[in-house]
């Protein structure tokens, strides 16, 4: 059988006067992704899923160049994206002729899905619901509403005596008309040859003197308002107080998601999670706590508050204490970071070892079982298995130019408030007393102590001290 074919319009070019911040409103940041993201992620699903053959298109218009620029750079090899020009914002339905004028194959294809490129929690499986009803009851349109706590600014439904049905956007409804709780989404699908019979019959004739899209729907034509029982599905996103409504929303989503998976949260309503956060069971994740970018937690992980993690790989049974702060780095089984450490990018911190309170490192290999345990700077640098380095110990990596690598062998033993002076290698097994300034190469098993000697004089003591409370 021949594969259905589709083409899934979002809309993208509008100008989001609403929102007040100049940022194009496709691009404004949720979740660790940007707006425009949710629809092309989900609708790409849809495709491959349901096996149908789409193409996407995004209708780009206000700060086309900032938009189309961040999604060839997002998408390019993973989705297959098209773009479609409106040369002016002149309203919804005006966006979609600019997809029929551009797109040559777009009469063509069998159907014709749109989306608003500002409803992020539109999911895959809502495509396919409202997909299906459009075939179950044979109609030639159909969209997707819901029951709105708040109705605000939404497109108004009103059904007709049979399926029929037409939109009344807010600015045209009278006191009555915006009483109605049920809402347009801006989520449809059309069988094509609809929107080509009716498309250039939509006119400007409403408050806004845009061409609405929602002029399409009429009572005697045959389409449906499918409606959908969780709101939350369709929150739109027009001003930045949606936009904090909506984050809650996902974030409500994802910590649920990750509970039925068996995270615990100590209080998910204060966990904050980005979209491609990965958690393992068993992880347990006390509050304000920050896990973004691509980052994955094992199982059995432990992460205390306050902790930020951006792009890191945890591994299992890992424990991250405290108010620490992880940037692009794998910490392996079993490890424990901080209290009040910061991982800057490029960290391996090896299996079983510790990164303890006030340590900082940077672009640095800690192999297994190390310990850096009290405040200390380790950066470019390797410490190899079973190394203990002690409190205080500073890799001096900068010499005001250029970066310089320490490299430390397994089993040694660093003394506490020491320095190396990078470029510096110390072998296996060395041993350097509390101390010392370390700017020559060590061999394996030696010992090197690098301070100036003590002078200790008896009695003396007493001078100093009366000095001392003379002077007070
Ligand atoms: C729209 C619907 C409304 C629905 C609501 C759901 C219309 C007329 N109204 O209203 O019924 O309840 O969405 O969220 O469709 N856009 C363009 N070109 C334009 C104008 C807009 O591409 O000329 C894009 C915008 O970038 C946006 C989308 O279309 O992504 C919707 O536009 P917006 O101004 O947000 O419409 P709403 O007032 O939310
Ligand atoms: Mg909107």
């Amino acid at each position: 059988m021949a594969k259905e074919t589709m083409g899934a319009v979002i809309l993208a070019a509008g100008e989001g006067t609403r929102m007040k911040i100049s940022l194009a409103k496709p691009l404004i940041p949720l979740a660790g992704r940007r707006l425009v993201d949710f629809p092309i992620q989900e609708i790409s699903r849809f495709f491959k899923e349901e096996k149908i053959k789409g193409d996407i298109f995004v209708v780009t218009g206000h700060q086309k160049e900032a938009v189309e620029e961040y999604l060839k750079e997002e998408f390019t090899g993973k989705i297959s994206l098209n773009f479609i020009h409106q040369i002016k914002q002149l309203g919804t339905a005006d966006a979609l002729k600019s997809y029929f004028n551009q797109d040559k194959s777009a009469k063509n294809r069998e159907f014709t899905l749109v989306i608003c490129a500002d409803t992020p929690m539109i999911q895959k499986t809502d495509l396919d619901f409202l997909y299906r009803e459009l075939k179950k009851y044979k109609k030639d349109a159909v969209a997707a509403t819901f029951n709105a706590l708040n109705p605000s600014f939404y497109g108004r439904i009103i059904r007709g005596d049979s399926d029929g049905f037409h939109i009344v956007e807010y600015k045209d409804a009278d006191a009555k008309i915006r009483q109605i709780s049920e809402v347009n989404s801006g989520l449809y699908i059309f069988k094509t040859k609809f929107i080509l019979d009716y498309l250039n019959r939509v006119d400007k004739n409403n408050k806004a003197g845009e061409f609405y899209l929602t002029d399409l729907f009429k009572d005697d034509l045959n389409v449906k308002a499918v409606l959908f029982n969780n709101p939350e599905t369709f929150l739109g996103i027009n001003t930045l107080l949606e936009l904090d409504r909506v984050e809650d929303c996902f974030r409500r989503r994802k910590t649920k998601q990750l509970l039925d998976e068996g995270v615990r949260f100590l209080s998910f309503r204060h966990t904050y999670l980005q979209y491609d956060v990965k958690i393992g069971a068993g992880s347990c994740i006390h509050p304000n706590v920050f896990i973004e970018g691509d980052s994955k937690i094992g199982e059995n992980v432990v992460i205390e508050t306050g902790v930020v993690i951006k792009n890191c790989i945890i591994e299992e049974g890992a424990k991250i204490f405290a108010y620490s702060y992880l940037e692009s780095s794998i910490v392996r089984k079993n490890a424990l970071i901080g209290p009040f450490a910061r991982l800057r990018p490029e960290v391996d911190v090896g299996s079983g070892a510790k990164v303890g309170n006030f340590v900082e490192v940077k672009k640095a290999v800690l192999e297994k079982e190390v310990k850096v345990s009290h405040l200390s700077y380790v950066g470019d640098a390797h410490i190899g298995e079973k190394s203990n380095i002690g409190c205080g110990f500073i890799t001096c990596n900068y010499d005001g130019v250029r970066k310089h690598q320490t490299k430390v062998g397994k089993e040694s033993f660093v003394g506490s408030d020491s320095q190396a002076i990078a470029p510096v290698t110390i072998g296996d097994r060395c041993y350097i007393a509390s101390g010392s300034t370390i700017n020559k190469d060590m061999p394996d098993d030696s010992f090197a102590i690098a301070r100036s000697l003590q002078v200790t004089k008896k009695g003396l003591a007493k001078r100093f001290l009366k000095a001392k409370k003379s002077s007070k």
